[in-house]
């Protein structure tokens, strides 16, 4: 059978409120033409991040029943350590409120001033716990991966010669870590091949330099090594991770995306000295050893969670689900990142709005497009982001332009997904009626999140 049916029955609902398109005209207007702006019962799909907005199961719910809310050595983190030890294999796992907790203990202490992170591509918050500390980190793109029209099946992959030449270059002892991220979400949310991670770690080993994993979205990653890479079709998801990280030498995670969980993280480590100063690190700023900075219900939620993401029925029906879209885009010929990724279309939106330049931002002109047209929230991945500016004042943009659908998980039904194809398809049909914009006010960091525009008239 071809069509996509969900691998789960809905028990509790929660209401969509539909709008007009002359109320989000206003609505988009009041926030500035930021959608970070508007408020969430606002917005009819809102595909602004994949991450805590999980639908969690029976079997979760029930679990947040069961959570051990003592302070020290409860039953929860002992189930919790338990399935993250079963599948990383790492003998210290330290638990935290979230990715961007475990990042800024991690690099706290082997980062610092004169050291590289060196990374097929750092997620933004990793790059920014790097930087605070005083590092810098690097990132190795493969070439397919620079290619948005192009389909190869492991974009995410790390440029090894690229590594080694920057190793060799910079001196061994200034690069403090390696980091794979899996799978590599600022880069489409690419998957990263196990050859991939096993030369990379053979290179490590060689300069004797630790590996790590940022494992946010390991599952999608190990799913699509089982698709793709030849020897590993008949092997279970459990038996793909469990190679992927016996690899490395540790591992950070955001429970808030393959873990079905609304919030949570943890470190992963082999060697007990780090782990040691984790822990240290850890009783300062996130809670004790056993439950981070989290609730004992987190926690089970999260040991549940990562049960249930190993589960190929669902694997199938996400990777296929987000593909589906792609399959639409292709009809009409609207460009985004190819393949579709693990967790998310990335449209490509300098050829979407090929009439809107650079300067006026035409990823934020795409995603203000998609909430006018359909109530739709994505987010602009470009020169808002990331963009810098030279001396001159004038605008030096990152080498694409792009907004992330990125899909929660087990939230939106295949009919949400219709329409959101119908919306994009709409949007490509009339998109030389949308301007492009100018930023009258931003932040120093991060300006993304609260910067406000002003549309530019044709
Ligand atoms: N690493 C990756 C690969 C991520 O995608 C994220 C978060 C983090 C680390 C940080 O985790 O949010 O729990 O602190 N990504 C979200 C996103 C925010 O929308 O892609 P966190």
């Amino acid at each position: 059978m071809n069509t996509i049916i969900e691998p789960f029955k809905i028990k509790t609902v929660e209401p969509i409120y539909f709008t007009t398109r002359d109320e989000r005209a206003h609505i988009l207007r009041q926030a500035h033409y930021n959608p970070f702006l508007i408020k969430a019962r606002d917005v009819i799909i809102d595909l602004l991040t994949d991450s805590g907005t999980s639908a969690m199961s029976s079997e979760q719910w029930a679990g947040v029943m069961r959570g051990d809310e003592s302070y020290a050595g409860s039953d929860s983190f002992f189930r919790f350590e338990e399935v993250v030890k079963q599948i990383t294999g790492m003998p210290f796992i330290i638990p935290t409120h979230q990715g961007r907790a475990s990042e800024k203990i991690l690099f706290t202490i082997v980062g610092g001033i004169g050291k590289y992170v060196l990374s097929n591509t750092l997620f933004d918050t990793t790059r920014a716990n790097v930087e605070f500390s005083g590092a810098e980190g690097v990132d190795f793109r493969c070439t397919e991966g620079m290619d948005p029209a192009l389909d190869a099946p492991f974009k995410g992959n790390l440029d090894i010669s690229a590594l080694q030449s920057f190793i060799v270059d910079k001196g061994i002892a200034d690069s403090s870590m390696v980091m794979l991220t899996v799978t590599n979400n600022s880069g489409g949310g690419q998957p990263v091949s196990m050859r991939n991670i096993r030369e990379v770690s053979a290179l490590c080993k060689q300069y004797q330099i630790p590996l790590f994993i940022d494992a946010s979205r390991f599952a999608e990653n190990a799913y699509f090594i089982k698709l793709r890479e030849a020897g590993y079709e008949t092997k279970s998801i459990l038996e793909i991770a469990q190679e992927m990280f016996s690899h490395t030498d540790g591992c950070i995670m955001s429970a808030k995306k393959d873990a079905f969980a609304n919030i949570g993280g943890f470190i992963g480590i082999r060697d007990e000295q780090l782990a040691e100063k984790c822990k240290n690190l850890l009783i300062m700023t996130e809670g004790f050893l056993t439950y981070g900075g989290l609730a004992g219900r987190d926690l089970e939620a999260i040991a549940i969670g990562l049960r249930e993401v190993m589960e190929e029925d669902y694997l199938t029906y996400r990777i296929r689900s987000i593909k589906y879209i792609g399959d639409k885009l292709d009809v009409f010929g609207i460009p985004y990142i190819k393949p579709t990724g693990g967790h998310a279309v990335y449209l490509d939106a300098k050829r979407f709005m090929d009439h809107i330049p650079v300067c006026q931002y035409p990823g934020q002109a795409l995603s203000n497009a998609l909430y006018l047209e359909g109530g739709i929230r994505g987010v602009e991945i470009g020169s808002v982001m990331f963009g810098k500016y030279a001396i001159d004042g004038s605008l030096i943009p990152p080498s694409m332009e792009l907004v992330r659908l990125a899909i929660p998980r087990r939230v939106y039904t295949q009919s949400h997904i219709d329409y959101v194809a119908e919306v994009i398809v709409e949007v490509y049909k009339k998109r030389r009626e949308f301007n492009g914009y100018q930023i009258i006010f931003e932040s120093p960091s991060l300006r993304h999140f609260t910067a406000r525009f002003d549309p530019v008239l044709f």
